[in-house]
């Protein structure tokens, strides 16, 4: 097979995913007691990169770093090609052709990502992408692969067998993908159940390519944790532990009565159990070779040698001095609860610095100082601390890393200036159609069309007088007539958003 006609008819919506980031995985990693190689120089191969919207990212913030992707589908590697081409990037290249039949020459990698490959190709390719992950990954490397879980799709079955069923399998996807919002609508009228009702709903909304490739694609073969971890070992690998967020680790040690001390030795047992009880989809496995030194539960002491960062806030006055739960809102709208004062003021010292990180140290300096400033008590209870910490860390609510120092992009210290100037892999996303902007921490941007526009503009040439009478121009072009002073206060809103998320230099 030399492409994917599927993926070449309609591209997959290709975006940065922060789960991915090495830093973050070598932070996981450290949590279950091994080091991983430094992100900052690794090597990293993204198998069914897509058109790299995850990879080129991730090169360009670390210029010292090697990446490969490999893609199947010629137009979505030949996209992904011509940007890197355009783009000047020497550290990355997206290689045409099946994972399943690499050149023998590619080396070892620290870090391998499948993200939505594994469930979705035939077994023998499964077979081959766990070979790859075992012949191609260094001693301490880590592989991040993402894949469907049977628990919770046994629901979803019924809609998957009547969207492939009502639809013609022989249609250009495009055409079918029409034909499938037609089902949708069919479905949505004649089923009861609240759970397919609640998926045809989000469906209807969602990114065409997500709703083809999961629900109409030939393969999408969800598995249970215990046959994943099988099929690991069968490939002289182990699961590590989990990428993705963690909000059911609590309730499953609360579950079964059990320390997670005494859990260690039924670990596995304990993951499969988790997805029957929640009825889990989805899931982002660490893996590494089997000969890898690693620990089960992730540990809170390990805390004390990573570095964090968070974007969040809070909607109502924020009590440091009770231990009442309040709520913590990231961009995406994910809300995290947050009881203990220190931790809330940890939260707001770590909003206060994004997307800059502060180390362990630094962290509980800074929450003991928010703490003092607003008359609470500063003294922090260390364990009680750590643990708080590691719950707010496994939710993804703080996100670790291993990249104190090394984070080069130092994105908060650039202001915008009198002719501000965006970073060209910014400008360039922004510039190019099907492209996703990436801000600071490997974050999806969700700008409009004039954000766009505005970012694409700013080489540095032109003042923000000028740009904003020339979005006034664009924007009356559309029917949209605003005054120049509202145009210039917008204009300086997205160029604070630019300079927070890292894009201005
Ligand atoms: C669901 S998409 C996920 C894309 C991307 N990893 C992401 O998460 O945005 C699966 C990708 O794997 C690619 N793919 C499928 N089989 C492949 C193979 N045998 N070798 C290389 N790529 C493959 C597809 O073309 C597609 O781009």
């Amino acid at each position: 097979m030399d492409t994917l006609a599927s993926y070449d008819e309609l591209p997959y919506d290709s975006l940065p995913l922060p789960e991915t980031q090495p830093d973050f995985l070598a932070a996981m990693a450290r949590l279950h007691g091994f080091d991983a190689p430094k992100p900052s120089c690794a090597r990293i191969l993204e198998l069914g990169c897509a058109q790299g919207g995850n990879l080129i990212p991730l090169a360009w913030r670390w210029p010292e770093s090697d990446c490969v992707g490999v893609e199947l589908s010629q137009v979505q590697a030949e996209a992904g090609a011509a940007f890197i081409q355009a783009l000047g990037l020497p550290n990355v290249r997206i290689l045409h052709g099946d994972l399943a039949a690499l050149p023998d020459d590619l080396g070892e990698f620290d870090y391998i990502i499948a993200h939505g490959v594994y469930s979705w190709v035939p077994p023998s390719v499964q077979q081959a992408l766990l070979e790859v992950c075992r012949r191609h990954l260094s001693p301490r490397g880590i592989a991040y692969l993402s894949f469907n879980v049977a628990a919770g799709w046994k629901t979803l079955q019924p809609l998957r067998a009547a969207l492939t069923g009502r639809t013609a399998a022989e249609l250009p996807a495009p055409a079918r993908f029409e034909q499938a919002l037609r089902v949708l609508d069919e479905l949505a009228a004649e089923w009861t159940d609240p759970v397919l009702l609640k998926e045809v709903a989000y469906l209807k909304s969602a990114a065409p390519s997500y709703l083809f490739h999961e629900y109409l694609a030939e393969f999408n073969a969800p598995m249970a944790f215990a046959e994943f971890a099988d099929q690991l070992d069968a490939h002289g690998l182990r699961y590590v532990g989990e990428a993705g967020p963690r909000n059911a680790v609590v309730e499953l040690e609360d579950a079964w009565g059990l320390m997670p001390e005494g859990m260690a030795g039924r670990w596995l047992d304990a993951e499969a159990a988790l997805d029957d009880a929640f009825a889990i989809r989805f899931r982002r496995a660490l893996i590494a070779r089997d000969d890898a030194p690693c620990a089960q539960p992730p540990q809170a002491e390990a805390l004390c040698g990573l570095a964090f960062y968070a974007d969040l806030r809070c909607d109502e006055e924020i009590d440091l001095e009770a231990a009442t739960e309040q709520g913590f809102v990231n961009p995406a709208g994910n809300t995290f609860p947050i009881a203990m004062p220190a931790m809330k003021a940890a939260a707001m010292a770590l909003s206060a610095a994004y997307p800059g990180a502060l180390d362990y140290a630094a962290l509980r300096s800074a929450a003991a100082q928010v703490l003092a400033q607003y008359g609470a008590s500063p003294e922090l209870d260390e364990a009680a601390f750590r643990d708080a910490l590691l719950q707010v860390v496994l939710l993804h609510g703080v996100m670790p890393t291993v990249a104190t120092g090394s984070f080069s992009i130092e994105p908060g210290a650039v202001e915008p200036g009198e002719r501000p100037r965006a970073n060209a892999l910014a400008r360039q996303q922004a510039n190019t159609p099907g492209w996703v902007v990436s801000g600071a921490r490997h974050v999806a941007l969700d700008l409009d069309a004039p954000g766009r526009v505005l970012l694409g503009r700013l080489d540095g040439s032109r003042t923000v007088d000028e740009l904003a009478a020339q979005m006034q121009a664009m924007l009356a072009q559309s029917g949209r007539d605003l005054p120049l002073e509202r145009l210039r206060e917008l204009t300086w809103q997205q160029l604070w958003l630019f300079a927070r998320q890292g894009l201005l230099v």
